[in-house]
């Protein structure tokens, strides 16, 4: 089932709104784009444990930091590779309550290095068997950069491959839209 909704926040302001109910203090979750590290504590503060992914050194920095300054590093794996290997690097027996992709660039980096639509598809299919049985997964995805527009027709393929008895998807537009504005996917099993 495809639903659509609109919001009057920014769509990360909608993601964390969308995700924190499925987060508790026993939650392991996953952000498969650590960036400048915004999402990874949002996540650190609402679950038990989080596993963070990014390819570039520099994010992890950042999020290092940012985690620092909030007490909130020691439930934090920071992890320098790509988010295609996550299914290696998290332990069988555990289960995802939230799993967060933030696509595109790093802000006020290289706009060069993006994420790009076989790894994140990769990485999907990851995600879905990383899910626990009542977890969401969280899309936000920029068409409006080079590749962008690509990535997300190649997330809306994938997500019409799934079986549609299993899964639900939401897309949420900002209220504000415009030619080529960020779309902010849910999926969760139904
Ligand atoms: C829009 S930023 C993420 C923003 C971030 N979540 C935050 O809160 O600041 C996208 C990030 O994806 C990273 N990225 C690109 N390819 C990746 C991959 N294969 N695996 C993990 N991260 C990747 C980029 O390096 C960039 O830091």
């Amino acid at each position: 089932m495809i639903s659509t909704r609109f919001t009057l926040h920014s769509l990360v302001t909608e993601a964390h709104k969308t995700i924190q109910p499925y987060l508790s203090e026993q939650s392991i979750s996953i952000d498969a784009t650590m960036g400048n590290g915004h999402d990874t504590l949002f996540l650190a503060k609402h679950s038990h444990k989080v596993y963070a992914f990014d390819i570039q050194a520099k994010a992890l920095d950042a999020t290092r930091i940012r985690l620092q300054k909030s007490n909130a590093l020691d439930k934090v794996s920071l992890i320098h590779a790509g988010h295609e290997t996550m299914q290696q690097c998290i332990k069988p027996d555990e289960k995802a309550d939230a799993i967060l992709f933030n696509l595109g660039y790093l802000p006020h980096a290289d706009s060069a290095i993006i994420t790009q639509e076989k790894n994140t598809i990769t990485a999907l299919n990851h995600a879905l068997k990383l899910l626990s049985e009542k977890g969401i997964i969280s899309i936000l995805s920029y068409p409006g950069h080079t590749g962008g527009e690509s990535e997300m027709q190649a997330i809306m393929h994938w997500y019409e491959q799934l079986d549609s008895s299993q899964f639900a998807i939401s897309i949420i537009h900002s209220m504000h839209e415009k030619i080529n504005s960020p779309r902010l996917f849910t999926l969760q099993r139904s």
